[in-house]
Protein backbone atom coordinates (compact mmCIF):
# COMPACT_ATOMS: atom_id res chain seq x y z
CA UNK A 1 0.00 0.00 0.00
CA UNK A 2 1.28 3.54 -0.90
CA UNK A 3 0.99 5.89 2.26
CA UNK A 4 -1.30 8.18 0.44
CA UNK A 5 -2.32 11.54 1.28
CA UNK A 6 -5.75 10.55 2.21
CA UNK A 7 -4.61 8.20 4.58
CA UNK A 8 -1.93 10.78 6.54
CA UNK A 9 -4.93 13.43 6.88
CA UNK A 10 -7.62 10.36 8.27
CA UNK A 11 -4.63 8.84 10.42
CA UNK A 12 -3.56 11.84 12.70
CA UNK A 13 -4.40 15.60 12.40
CA UNK A 14 -1.50 17.82 12.05
CA UNK A 15 -0.45 21.34 12.55
CA UNK A 16 2.30 22.23 9.91
CA UNK A 17 4.54 24.74 11.07
CA UNK A 18 6.86 27.30 8.57
CA UNK A 19 10.00 25.21 9.53
CA UNK A 20 8.48 21.59 8.59
CA UNK A 21 7.66 20.52 12.24
CA UNK A 22 4.91 18.61 12.60
CA UNK A 23 2.55 19.63 15.53
CA UNK A 24 0.16 16.46 15.99
CA UNK A 25 -2.10 16.95 19.37
CA UNK A 26 -2.79 13.17 19.69
CA UNK A 27 0.51 12.63 19.57
CA UNK A 28 0.95 15.15 22.31
CA UNK A 29 -2.24 13.84 24.46
CA UNK A 30 -0.91 10.17 24.91
CA UNK A 31 3.34 11.11 25.12
CA UNK A 32 2.86 10.26 28.76
CA UNK A 33 1.48 7.63 28.86
CA UNK A 34 4.11 6.09 26.34
CA UNK A 35 6.72 7.37 27.84
CA UNK A 36 5.26 5.96 31.20
CA UNK A 37 4.79 2.47 29.40
CA UNK A 38 8.50 2.54 28.23
CA UNK A 39 10.32 3.49 31.28
CA UNK A 40 8.83 1.16 33.71
CA UNK A 41 9.41 -1.93 31.16
CA UNK A 42 12.81 -3.98 31.90
CA UNK A 43 15.07 -2.47 29.33
CA UNK A 44 17.68 0.50 30.70
CA UNK A 45 20.17 1.12 28.41
CA UNK A 46 21.14 0.02 24.95
CA UNK A 47 19.63 0.94 21.32
CA UNK A 48 16.25 1.53 20.75
CA UNK A 49 14.57 1.57 16.89
CA UNK A 50 11.02 3.77 17.08
CA UNK A 51 8.98 2.42 14.01
CA UNK A 52 7.01 5.50 12.32
CA UNK A 53 7.89 7.78 14.79
CA UNK A 54 6.01 10.39 13.10
CA UNK A 55 5.93 13.93 14.26
CA UNK A 56 9.01 13.35 16.47
CA UNK A 57 6.91 14.22 19.61
CA UNK A 58 7.36 10.92 21.27
CA UNK A 59 10.97 10.21 20.73
CA UNK A 60 12.38 13.48 21.83
CA UNK A 61 10.16 13.03 25.08
CA UNK A 62 11.76 9.46 25.22
CA UNK A 63 15.47 10.29 24.82
CA UNK A 64 15.80 12.79 27.36
CA UNK A 65 13.88 10.95 30.03
CA UNK A 66 15.78 7.43 28.73
CA UNK A 67 19.32 9.10 28.54
CA UNK A 68 21.19 5.76 28.54
CA UNK A 69 19.00 4.12 25.82
CA UNK A 70 20.52 5.12 21.85
CA UNK A 71 17.26 6.43 19.78
CA UNK A 72 16.72 5.42 16.21
CA UNK A 73 14.15 7.20 14.99
CA UNK A 74 12.45 6.57 11.63
CA UNK A 75 9.27 6.75 9.03
CA UNK A 76 8.52 5.98 5.90
CA UNK A 77 7.39 9.74 5.08
CA UNK A 78 9.56 12.11 4.45
CA UNK A 79 7.58 15.21 6.02
CA UNK A 80 7.66 13.48 9.01
CA UNK A 81 11.42 12.87 8.52
CA UNK A 82 12.13 16.29 8.19
CA UNK A 83 9.85 17.22 11.70
CA UNK A 84 11.59 14.82 13.21
CA UNK A 85 14.55 16.92 12.64
CA UNK A 86 13.18 20.04 13.75
CA UNK A 87 11.78 18.68 16.96
CA UNK A 88 15.50 16.46 17.58
CA UNK A 89 17.44 19.79 16.77
CA UNK A 90 15.67 21.90 19.63
CA UNK A 91 16.80 19.47 22.48
CA UNK A 92 20.51 18.37 21.66
CA UNK A 93 20.37 15.14 22.64
CA UNK A 94 23.57 12.93 22.45
CA UNK A 95 21.45 9.63 22.56
CA UNK A 96 19.00 10.88 19.45
CA UNK A 97 20.28 10.03 16.33
CA UNK A 98 19.52 11.83 13.12
CA UNK A 99 15.90 9.85 11.47
CA UNK A 100 16.21 7.47 8.66
CA UNK A 101 13.85 6.66 6.57
CA UNK A 102 12.16 3.05 6.97
CA UNK A 103 9.31 1.64 4.78
CA UNK A 104 8.45 -0.90 7.88
CA UNK A 105 5.99 -3.03 5.59
CA UNK A 106 8.74 -3.73 3.13
CA UNK A 107 10.96 -7.29 3.91
CA UNK A 108 14.44 -6.97 4.94
CA UNK A 109 14.83 -3.57 7.20
CA UNK A 110 16.07 -5.97 9.81
CA UNK A 111 18.91 -6.80 8.45
CA UNK A 112 19.98 -3.19 8.53
CA UNK A 113 18.78 -2.43 11.77
CA UNK A 114 19.63 -5.60 14.01
CA UNK A 115 20.35 -6.75 17.58
CA UNK A 116 18.46 -3.97 18.62
CA UNK A 117 17.28 -4.05 22.33
CA UNK A 118 14.04 -1.93 22.00
CA UNK A 119 11.77 -1.66 19.17
CA UNK A 120 9.08 0.39 19.91
CA UNK A 121 6.09 0.87 17.36
CA UNK A 122 3.13 3.29 18.43
CA UNK A 123 -0.27 3.53 15.73
CA UNK A 124 0.78 2.05 12.87
CA UNK A 125 -0.69 -1.67 12.14
CA UNK A 126 -4.52 0.05 11.64
CA UNK A 127 -3.26 1.94 8.92
CA UNK A 128 -1.42 -1.01 6.99
CA UNK A 129 -3.13 -4.51 5.44
CA UNK A 130 -2.85 -7.71 7.18
CA UNK A 131 -0.24 -9.02 5.01
CA UNK A 132 1.92 -5.81 5.98
CA UNK A 133 1.30 -6.46 9.64
CA UNK A 134 3.05 -9.86 9.19
CA UNK A 135 6.20 -9.04 7.48
CA UNK A 136 6.16 -6.28 9.67
CA UNK A 137 6.04 -8.01 12.76
CA UNK A 138 8.48 -10.68 11.47
CA UNK A 139 10.78 -8.16 11.02
CA UNK A 140 10.45 -6.80 14.07
CA UNK A 141 11.27 -10.25 15.41
CA UNK A 142 14.37 -10.50 13.25
CA UNK A 143 15.43 -6.75 14.10
CA UNK A 144 15.81 -7.88 18.16
CA UNK A 145 18.61 -9.03 19.41
CA UNK A 146 18.55 -12.50 21.80
CA UNK A 147 15.72 -11.04 25.13
CA UNK A 148 15.12 -7.70 23.70
CA UNK A 149 11.60 -6.12 23.98
CA UNK A 150 9.13 -4.38 21.95
CA UNK A 151 6.34 -2.87 22.56
CA UNK A 152 4.01 -2.64 20.12
CA UNK A 153 1.00 0.08 21.26
CA UNK A 154 -2.51 1.28 18.92
CA UNK A 155 -6.11 0.59 18.63
CA UNK A 156 -7.47 -3.04 18.28
CA UNK A 157 -10.58 -4.78 18.19
CA UNK A 158 -10.74 -6.86 21.24
CA UNK A 159 -11.73 -10.91 20.59
CA UNK A 160 -13.26 -9.56 17.22
CA UNK A 161 -15.31 -6.35 18.30
CA UNK A 162 -14.99 -2.93 18.30
CA UNK A 163 -15.26 -1.31 21.93
CA UNK A 164 -16.60 1.95 21.71
CA UNK A 165 -18.37 4.40 18.46
CA UNK A 166 -15.38 6.12 18.33
CA UNK A 167 -13.50 3.00 17.32
CA UNK A 168 -16.83 1.66 15.22
CA UNK A 169 -16.46 5.24 13.74
CA UNK A 170 -12.62 5.05 13.06
CA UNK A 171 -12.25 1.64 11.75
CA UNK A 172 -14.85 2.19 9.29
CA UNK A 173 -13.38 5.43 8.18
CA UNK A 174 -10.19 3.50 7.48
CA UNK A 175 -11.73 0.89 5.34
CA UNK A 176 -13.83 3.27 3.54
CA UNK A 177 -10.38 4.96 2.32
CA UNK A 178 -8.95 1.18 1.73
CA UNK A 179 -10.54 -2.13 2.90
CA UNK A 180 -7.29 -3.57 3.40
CA UNK A 181 -6.69 -1.43 6.25
CA UNK A 182 -8.33 -1.09 10.21
CA UNK A 183 -8.04 -2.40 13.15
CA UNK A 184 -6.47 -6.00 13.68
CA UNK A 185 -7.88 -8.15 16.29
CA UNK A 186 -6.18 -8.28 19.45
CA UNK A 187 -6.30 -12.41 19.34
CA UNK A 188 -5.02 -12.30 15.84
CA UNK A 189 -2.18 -10.11 16.85
CA UNK A 190 -1.28 -12.83 19.93
CA UNK A 191 -1.14 -15.60 17.47
CA UNK A 192 1.41 -13.79 15.05
CA UNK A 193 3.82 -13.01 17.66
CA UNK A 194 3.68 -16.59 19.11
CA UNK A 195 4.42 -17.68 15.35
CA UNK A 196 7.56 -15.36 15.01
CA UNK A 197 8.96 -16.19 18.22
CA UNK A 198 7.65 -12.82 19.94
CA UNK A 199 6.78 -13.89 23.75
CA UNK A 200 3.87 -12.01 25.14
CA UNK A 201 5.00 -10.90 28.23
CA UNK A 202 2.19 -8.38 29.00
CA UNK A 203 -1.12 -6.62 27.39
CA UNK A 204 -1.38 -3.27 28.98
CA UNK A 205 -4.43 -0.94 28.51
CA UNK A 206 -4.30 3.16 27.38
CA UNK A 207 -5.49 5.63 27.39
CA UNK A 208 -8.21 5.81 24.30
CA UNK A 209 -9.09 2.65 24.51
CA UNK A 210 -5.64 1.93 22.88
CA UNK A 211 -3.62 -1.36 23.66
CA UNK A 212 0.17 -1.77 24.08
CA UNK A 213 1.43 -5.24 23.37
CA UNK A 214 4.81 -5.83 25.56
CA UNK A 215 6.92 -8.87 23.55
CA UNK A 216 10.28 -10.54 24.15
CA UNK A 217 12.75 -11.97 21.90
CA UNK A 218 12.74 -15.76 22.22
C1 LIG B 1 -0.79 7.73 13.01
S1 LIG B 1 0.88 8.15 12.68
C2 LIG B 1 1.66 7.66 14.22
C3 LIG B 1 2.91 8.43 14.50
C4 LIG B 1 3.52 8.20 15.88
N1 LIG B 1 3.96 6.83 16.05
C5 LIG B 1 2.53 8.57 16.95
O1 LIG B 1 1.94 7.67 17.57
O2 LIG B 1 2.32 9.78 17.17
C6 LIG B 1 1.39 6.89 11.57
C7 LIG B 1 2.81 7.05 11.11
O3 LIG B 1 3.18 5.88 10.41
C8 LIG B 1 4.00 6.24 9.33
N2 LIG B 1 3.96 5.11 8.36
C9 LIG B 1 2.94 4.76 7.54
N3 LIG B 1 3.26 3.68 6.82
C10 LIG B 1 4.50 3.32 7.19
C11 LIG B 1 5.38 2.29 6.81
N4 LIG B 1 5.04 1.41 5.87
N5 LIG B 1 6.60 2.21 7.41
C12 LIG B 1 6.94 3.10 8.36
N6 LIG B 1 6.16 4.12 8.77
C13 LIG B 1 4.95 4.22 8.20
C14 LIG B 1 3.38 7.53 8.83
O4 LIG B 1 4.25 8.27 8.00
C15 LIG B 1 3.05 8.21 10.14
O5 LIG B 1 4.12 8.98 10.61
Amino acid sequence: MAYGQNLLETASFANYECDGRLNVPSAVRNSEAIVDLVRKTVIKSGSALEIASGSGQHIVKLASVLPKLNWQPTDVDESRIKSIRCWSGDHHLPNLKPPCLLDATKRGWAAKHHDQDLILLVNLLHLISIAETEILVEEISMGLGSGGISIICGPFMRKGKLISKNDIEFHQSLINTDPDLGYKNDIDMMNLFSEKNLLLLKTKKMPANNLAFILQKR
